[in-house]
């Protein structure tokens, strides 16, 4: 089961934005990147780095604390399948954009 949250205008970056939000508990960061909104879990699986705050190359976000990347629209380390960070579903409804969280996380 699936929880879809609207997101507000303020919430939802654009072009070179991104956004930290608070949402069923967890701390997602939505970045503007693919010419889309795409999220992910905030906190880096290593040890707690805020990827918000990364340096995004592209599709990737690089975390500031020790470097891991991960691939914004799977949330995989490139080069790496045992590393990963949950990414979450961001739907564009006419002007609306739904993000879409499992319901465990609620
Ligand atoms: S906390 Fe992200 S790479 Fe170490």
């Amino acid at each position: 089961m699936t929880i879809s949250i609207l997101l507000t205008p303020d919430e939802t970056p654009g072009p070179g934005e991104r956004a930290l939000l608070t949402k069923a508990g967890r701390k997602i960061a939505l970045f503007f990147a693919d010419g889309r909104v795409l999220a992910i879990d905030n906190n880096c699986p290593h040890a707690g780095g805020s990827l918000c705050n990364g340096h995004m190359d592209g599709t990737v976000i690089k975390c500031p604390l020790h470097g891991l990347s991960f691939d914004l629209r799977t949330g995989k380390t490139p080069g790496n399948p045992n590393s990963s960070v949950t990414s979450y579903p961001v739907r564009k409804v006419g002007d609306d954009h739904f993000l879409d969280l499992p319901d465990a996380a609620a």
